[in-house]
């Protein structure tokens, strides 16, 4: 029996357009161009390293302490704005989905990037669906490196071969091959040719026979 990994943002929930906030805020305060375009090279990446793609069209520098201070800043607002969800921001489709594959007596866990994945999961009522949360406060390096889809697996007691990842994110996609997995994409990651099984809607999970 298979596990399931999935990653948060652009999966479950779709937390993009707050993401996308709190960045435009910082961005608007440097007098930095910050639009949707530069918004979609945030996904699936860390919360400093979105802040220095944000930082490539800024022509000064920046020291360490001033990049951490716009970073909490932008996290402080972000997660006004997360502290508005609640369990509807969860389609009906994704929630029966996984009810159903955990029926079917799969594992399933989280692997995202995100720091605020539990105060995410808690919000949505999210928490109690999966077996394991692998997330930004427990990796060192972010996707496409695979560490956080690596301690999923561990965290659940499963050989990564075992493992099917679902991601929105190019990188994820990157991250869940590099680390021995198979790798369902949705959303955008359903274009990208590393995918290998490319899906229009959440339900068709219930399908893949990997
Ligand atoms: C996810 C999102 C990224 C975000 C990252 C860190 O991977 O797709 O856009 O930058 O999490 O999120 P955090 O909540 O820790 O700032
Ligand atoms: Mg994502």
């Amino acid at each position: 029996m298979k596990a399931f990994i999935f990653d948060l943002d652009g999966v479950l929930v779709f937390t993009d357009k707050y993401h996308y906030q709190g960045w435009k805020m910082i961005a608007d305060k440097l007098g930095i161009p910050f639009d949707e375009k530069v918004n979609n090279r945030l996904r699936g990446v860390s919360r400093m390293e979105s802040l220095e793609i944000i930082l490539e069209n800024y022509d000064k520098e920046l020291t360490q302490e001033e990049k951490e201070k716009l970073a909490e800043e932008k996290n402080d607002f972000y997660r006004g704005l997360l502290g508005n969800m609640t369990p509807s921001d969860v389609a009906d489709e994704v929630r029966s989905t996984l009810a159903e594959l955990k029926k079917r007596g799969h594992k399933l866990a989280i692997g995202s990037s995100s720091k605020n994945t539990k105060f995410i999961l808690e919000k949505t009522d999210l928490t109690d669906v999966f077996d394991a949360i692998s997330d930004g406060t427990n990796i060192e390096k972010s996707k496409p490196d695979p560490e956080v889809f690596l301690k999923a697996a561990e965290f659940l007691s499963e050989e990564p071969s075992n493992c099917i990842v679902v991601e929105d994110a190019f990188s994820g996609v990157d991250a869940a091959k590099a680390g021995g997995m198979v790798a369902v994409g949705i959303g955008d990651a359903s274009g990208y040719e590393k995918t290998d099984f490319p899906i229009k809607s959440f339900k068709e999970l219930l399908d893949i026979e990997a």
